[in-house]
Formats: structure tokens, C-alpha cells, sequence
């Protein structure tokens, strides 16, 4: 697992990595569409899961992080049903250490680690940050679902947010939303632009590891 220009080790992550961790997943996410989706913490999961980290080892410094957990029996994390899965809940590379492969040496590991628990299909929900997209569509990923992540803000007793916020309280005094961030079907694109400031397309992909790796 030792690498090159940059000096790249990918290892399974370790509890002493937490804080790390936690500051390596913001600052990767700076620069996308996930930049406030700031987590102060670590989070447990209910089942088993491949925790890899990558780590410059001349610095010291984690540089690459990726987590997925997977079922013991199907559908109890995937929404796909028939077979055990898992799911990409985290996939991030500081800017800095980008395009030099380090995602995909993080995904070799991870794709060992699968197979030797036996799990043939992944799952992952991105944004429409390009970069992401390719990456995971490069490697087989299939997109199946799509909705949209919207963010509004302004007065509530002016414009389209009045319409929209059908029992606020229209009158109250501080009456200015800061921010208002809601889930809606792709349908309903147009309309909501009128209203947000920010829309992404959240993104669902699969991938069905026995079709892209003949070995498995
Ligand atoms: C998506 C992301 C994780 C990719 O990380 P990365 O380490 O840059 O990815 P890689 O280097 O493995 O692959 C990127 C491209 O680099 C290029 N590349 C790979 N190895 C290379 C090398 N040795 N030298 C030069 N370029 C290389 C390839 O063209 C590759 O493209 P491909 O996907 O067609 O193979 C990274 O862009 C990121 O952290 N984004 C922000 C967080 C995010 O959006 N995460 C997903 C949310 S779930």
C-alpha cells in the first residue's frame, strides 16, 4: 500500500484518527457542493465497514478518507433489495493532493476488503459536483435516482417564500429566514428556481461489482 510522489499510505482508519478525520472531511468538502455539511463528529455505524484513510506519510498528514458500511442482511442500509450491499457514505481527497490517484488507491483497498466480505454491490449519493460524478461513472458507478437538495432564503411576508411557508407565522417581527434547506422531486425544478438561491441534484448511484470486475 506504500506509494510515491506524493508518499501516499492507505490504511484502515484508527480511533486516534478521529479528530483528523473530522478536520480532513471539512476541508475536503470546502471547495463542493457539500461545503455546509460541516459534521463536528465522527459517526458510529450500525454495521460493518471499510474505514480507509490516506495518509502522507512524510507529514503525517491524512489526505483521503472513505467509508462504507455494509448489510449482513439485504436492505438493511441499501435501498436495493435482493442481495447483501453497501453503501460510499464518505469519499473525499484534500484539494492539494487531487488527481494524483489517491481516491483510487483508496478504492483498490476498499474493493479487497468488499470481496473478502463477500459484498458484490455498492450504492453511493452524490451531488453535481463534476468531479465526484466522473469519478464514480468512470469506475461503473450506473446512475438510477435523482432529486433535488434546495436552498431558500429571504422574508417571509415578500415574494414566493410567503406562498411557499403555508402556516408561518407571517406577522413575526424577526420574520427574515436565514436560511430554509428542503428535499423536492426533480419535476419541480423550475418553480423552485424561482425561489432558492442554491439547488443541487442529488444524485444515486449503484454499482454491480460482478459486472466491472470479472473476477469477482
Ligand atoms: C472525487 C474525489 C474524491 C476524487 O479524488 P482523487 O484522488 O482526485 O481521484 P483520483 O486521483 O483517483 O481520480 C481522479 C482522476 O485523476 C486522474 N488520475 C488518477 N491517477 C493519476 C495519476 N497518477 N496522475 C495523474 N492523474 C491521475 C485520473 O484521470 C482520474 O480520472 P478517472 O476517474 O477517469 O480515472 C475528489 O475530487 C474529492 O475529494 N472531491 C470532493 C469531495 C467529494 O465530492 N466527494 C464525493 C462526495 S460522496
Amino acid at each position: 500500500m506504500e506509494h510515491t510522489d506524493p508518499p501516499i499510505r492507505v490504511r484502515n482508519y484508527r480511533e486516534s484518527d478521529e479528530t483528523a478525520w473530522v478536520r480532513t472531511r471539512v476541508l475536503a468538502f470546502l471547495d463542493t457542493s457539500y461545503r455546509d455539511d460541516v459534521q463536528m463528529y465522527r459517526e458510529r455505524y450500525e454495521n460493518p465497514s471499510v474505514r480507509l484513510v490516506a495518509e502522507d506519510t512524510s507529514s503525517r498528514q491524512l489526505v483521503g478518507l472513505m467509508d462504507i458500511e455494509y448489510e449482513n442482511k439485504p436492505g438493511e442500509v441499501c435501498n436495493f433489495t435482493g442481495e447483501r450491499g453497501g453503501i460510499i457514505w464518505h469519499l473525499a481527497v484534500l484539494p492539494e493532493y487531487r488527481n494524483v490517484g489517491i481516491a483510487q488507491k483508496l478504492w483498490e483497498e476498499a474493493l479487497v476488503q468488499l470481496e473478502g466480505a463477500g459484498i458484490h454491490r455498492l450504492q453511493v449519493w452524490t451531488q453535481d459536483d463534476e468531479p465526484a460524478n466522473h469519478w464514480y461513472v468512470a469506475r461503473g458507478f450506473e446512475l438510477k435516482h435523482s432529486y433535488l437538495n434546495v436552498f431558500a432564503r429571504g422574508f417571509i411576508d415578500k415574494g414566493p417564500l410567503n406562498e411557499l411557508l403555508v402556516g408561518a407565522d407571517k406577522t413575526w417581527e424577526f420574520g427574515h429566514i436565514r436560511n430554509l434547506n428542503f428535499e423536492a422531486d426533480s419535476s419541480q425544478r423550475e418553480r423552485l428556481e424561482a425561489l432558492s438561491y442554491r439547488i443541487h441534484e442529488v444524485r444515486g448511484y449503484e454499482l454491480d461489482l460482478k459486472k466491472v470486475l470479472p473476477s469477482s
